[in-house]
């Protein structure tokens, strides 16, 4: 085992790396239209039972992985599957293969909220009105100009990535994170101070599960591991840096707690401002593109919260970028011996590629289709339905029935026994069983 590798210097840092990576586009974008569509607060509550059950345990056994091999998923699956591992370290490299795909999709989106911040400041985004939001939200992204911004977060993100484990990610996040929490609470406050917001309110804490189906079960799961970065090694990679120290199940619970929150905090921000205005909360992925934008027109002092606004959007999604990179550089670095620098050029390059394709699926290549979906549906699709689900059970099914049970024992503990059979339980029955459902669902 390689132990000149680096690790995070402070326990904040552990924490503010972790949730960074949870926190992001997930949370303040997906969160909010998936609440809207499947029914409130219902789908909130299903959400945190996910989250308890299956999130924390998958996220602890990520953790343990990480820990007990000290590699990326490649290494961590041969290292710590009996018999050299060949079997499961394909899932190691689907996971690889999915951390540049989800990269390539999410930095297109997250391209977008630096044009949508751009226009917030320079007051552009004030000048439209609701009729032309749609059209012009549809030229923008069917535009050459997204691919510019695509290539601009990939470009920060790869100069986060060149100063390593403590002096890019960790640095970045103990930065980024504290800002990000000042903002979501100043956007908070100022949502709950709208005439009318108790309604939104009362439609995102209000449970109403008569009109409940399977297919808000599923939304409610999907949503869960894409919140908490699971299936493709991302919080594998971060507990390959933890100390020895580090209480794992206690960070998993935090990370857990304070990803719930923040994504509380984006409904409680959306969901007033939605309602105050009369627009509709199930507009699905355009309710912050196009229905934000024009309830911040009718505030006073709009632009300032829409670039505050804007401005979270792209940090968190920053914090979550550098954690999909993490996975394939330190993959690069450490099976196939390459330099950080070089790893973090060829991710560039591969990323900026692939994004590209995707960015212009909504302009110039939104006719070319494999399988009848644009690059970007694809690559959404097939990340968020197939290989992190799949990615996930396999994990769940590694660290509960494969791996050594001392591994497992030694590394979550000090925790009490009873919290430790619980983990086991749901890694060997709860978490791939569930996910086993919602896999098959997804795919029907
Ligand atoms: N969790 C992040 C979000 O909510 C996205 C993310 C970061 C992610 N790393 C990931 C999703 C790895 C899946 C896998 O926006």
């Amino acid at each position: 085992m390689l132990d000149n590798r680096p690790r995070f210097a402070t326990r904040f840092g552990v924490i503010a790396t972790t949730v960074g990576s949870a926190v992001g586009l997930g949370n303040i974008w997906r969160f909010p239209y998936e609440a809207g569509a499947h029914g409130g607060g219902a789908f909130l509550i299903l959400y945190i039972a996910c989250i308890a059950f299956i999130g924390i345990p998958v996220v602890c056994a990520e953790f343990v992985m990480g820990r007990a091999s000290r590699l990326n998923i490649f290494g961590a699956f041969r290292t710590l599957a009996p018999r050299g591992g060949r079997r499961w370290a394909v899932v190691g490299g689907m996971g690889i293969m999915a951390s540049i795909m989800i990269l390539s999709f999410y930095s297109v989106v997250a391209g977008w909220t630096i044009e949508y911040l751009w226009q917030s400041v320079a007051g552009t985004l004030a000048d439209i009105d609701s009729a032309g939001r749609h059209a012009a939200f549809d030229t923008f992204t069917g535009g050459w100009r997204c691919v510019m911004w695509t290539i601009v977060i990939l470009a920060l993100n790869g100069v986060i990535m060149l100063g390593g484990v403590q002096k890019g990610i960790e640095r970045a996040s103990n930065w980024l994170m504290p800002v990000l929490f000042l903002l979501l609470v100043v956007l908070a406050v100022n949502s709950l101070l709208l005439p009318g917001a108790a309604d939104g309110l009362k439609f995102f804490f209000t449970p109403d599960f008569s009109s409940m189906t399977a297919d808000d079960v599923l939304a409610a799961l999907g949503q869960a591991f894409f919140s908490l970065s699971l299936g493709l090694g991302t919080m594998m990679i971060y507990g390959s840096y933890f100390s020895s120290r580090t209480r794992l199940v206690r960070s998993a619970a935090t990370t857990a707690a304070l990803d719930t929150l923040v994504a509380i905090t984006a409904g409680v921000i959306i969901f007033p401002a939605v309602f105050s205005y009369g627009a509709e909360p199930s507009a699905g992925p355009k309710l912050v593109f196009e229905v934000l934008p024009d309830i911040f027109n009718h505030m006073s002092g709009g632009s300032v919260w829409s670039s505050a606004f804007f401005l979270l959007l792209l940090l968190a999604s920053l914090t979550s970028t550098i954690s999909m990179s993490e996975i394939s550089v330190a993959y690069f670095c450490e099976q196939w011996r390459m330099k950080r620098r070089t790893a973090v050029v060829v991710n560039f390059v591969l990323v900026a590629s692939l994004g590209t394709l995707c960015a212009l699926s909504f302009g110039p290549l939104a006719h070319r289709t494999v399988f009848g979906m644009t690059f970007f549906n694809l690559f959404d699709f097939v990340t968020s339905n197939v290989m992190m689900p799949l990615g996930g059970m396999l994990i769940s099914f590694f660290t509960g029935w494969i791996l050594d049970r001392r591994i497992l024992e030694s590394e979550l503990s000090p925790t009490p026994r009873a919290i430790v059979r619980g983990i086991a339980f749901s890694l060997r029955y709860v978490a791939p069983g569930a996910i086993a459902i919602i896999f098959v669902n997804g795919l029907l």
